[in-house]
């Protein structure tokens, strides 16, 4: 969601998005082939995967929650929200019930309005979506990334005001957990990008710093009693990984603590170990986000969205 990926993802509507052909060997385990094709001119920002394995997507460019069957390939619009214009993060509280960020993002005039991000949740248990918003947070500078502390706790990155705040889904109450520089976008002009992708994870926040260009965690202690999340006084972000542009990541599912990050600049989803190596995973023009399959059957296909709008599929050996 930046400059660069905004020239590369027209471009990439120019070229009719075709599956890869397929070769042997390195090349036929990195290719990466696409599966739908939002109507228009979309941008994916994130996805996530149901239980029932149909993919949700996030759009920035209108205020609409999709979903994708890979079953049926067919896609479909689940939900369409009222007072923003973008979606950005989605993540999963509980079984079938998500919270997703909205606000004001323009993917034209590439411009984000501070005080204009929100809290909802998607309840999809139901015979019907049901969308309730949590909260309207007015100091919001620009929420991306989302992660549940628990069932009913999260944690939001701000890459404009380089800060985590935690939100309660049952009260909307919120508050700043850390505001640290390795969250911080270096000034470059124009829009700011720093946190954005999010995980939590065993006591450990994971994070992106896009225009920061650094893929870090840090340790933040969350009470299921009192349902706070905390950082200790002298805590530090530690960088796992310089990456250029990372966008969103996710956690391998074999174990073994290695990640795997969108990075639509170099049009390629990189694999970063626990010790910080990092080598190329799959390629993908323009990706943002990433999501293992939940069935036995695709376990080991990465899901990989785009900012134009395409879904691919690659294959990953664990
Ligand atoms: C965001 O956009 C919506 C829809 O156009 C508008 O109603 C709302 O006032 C905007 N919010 C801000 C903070 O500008
Ligand atoms: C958290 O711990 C569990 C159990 O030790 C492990 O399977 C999992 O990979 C860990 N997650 C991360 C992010 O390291």
């Amino acid at each position: 969601m930046h400059l660069l990926s905004l020239i590369t993802a027209s471009a990439a509507f120019l070229v009719p998005a075709l599956a890869r052909p397929a070769s042997s060997g390195l090349a036929s385990r990195q290719a990466a082939s696409s599966i739908y094709k939002l109507p228009g001119s979309a941008w994916i920002e994130n996805l996530v995967i149901r239980p029932n394995g149909q993919l949700l997507l996030a759009r920035l460019d209108v205020p609409e929650l999709w979903s994708y069957d890979p079953a049926t390939k067919a896609g479909t619009q689940v939900v369409g929200f009222t007072d923003a214009l973008s979606l950005t993060g989605i993540t999963e509280v509980s079984p079938d019930v998500y919270a997703v960020v909205t606000g004001n993002f323009s993917t034209r005039g590439f411009s984000v309005k501070a005080g204009s991000w929100a809290v909802w949740t998607v309840d999809l248990t139901g015979a019907a979506p049901k969308a309730t918003q949590v909260k309207l947070v007015p100091e919001s500078g620009f929420f991306i990334g989302v992660a549940p502390l628990d069932k009913s706790n999260i944690l939001i990155a701000d890459a404009a005001k380089a800060t985590l705040y935690q939100m309660n889904l049952g009260t909307g109450a919120y508050s700043v957990v850390l505001t640290d520089a390795s969250m911080k976008a270096p000034a470059q002009g124009g829009l700011v990008e720093g946190i954005h992708g999010l995980k939590y994870a065993n006591g450990t926040a994971y994070f992106t710093n896009t225009f920061g260009g650094g893929f870090y965690k840090v340790p933040i202690a969350f009470d299921a009693t009192t349902g706070k999340a905390s950082a200790a006084t002298a805590a530090k972000p530690a960088e796992i990984a310089a990456l250029t542009m990372a966008e969103d990541f996710i956690l391998a599912p074999d174990g073994s603590g290695s990640y795997y990050v969108a990075q639509p600049n170099a049009n390629a989803v990189t694999k970063i170990t626990p010790d910080g190596k990092s080598s190329k995973a799959a390629t993908a023009a323009s990706c943002s986000s990433v999501a293992f399959g939940r069935g036995a059957s695709d376990k080991n296909v990465l899901y990989i969205a785009t900012t134009n709008g395409a879904v691919f599929s690659a294959t990953i050996a664990q």
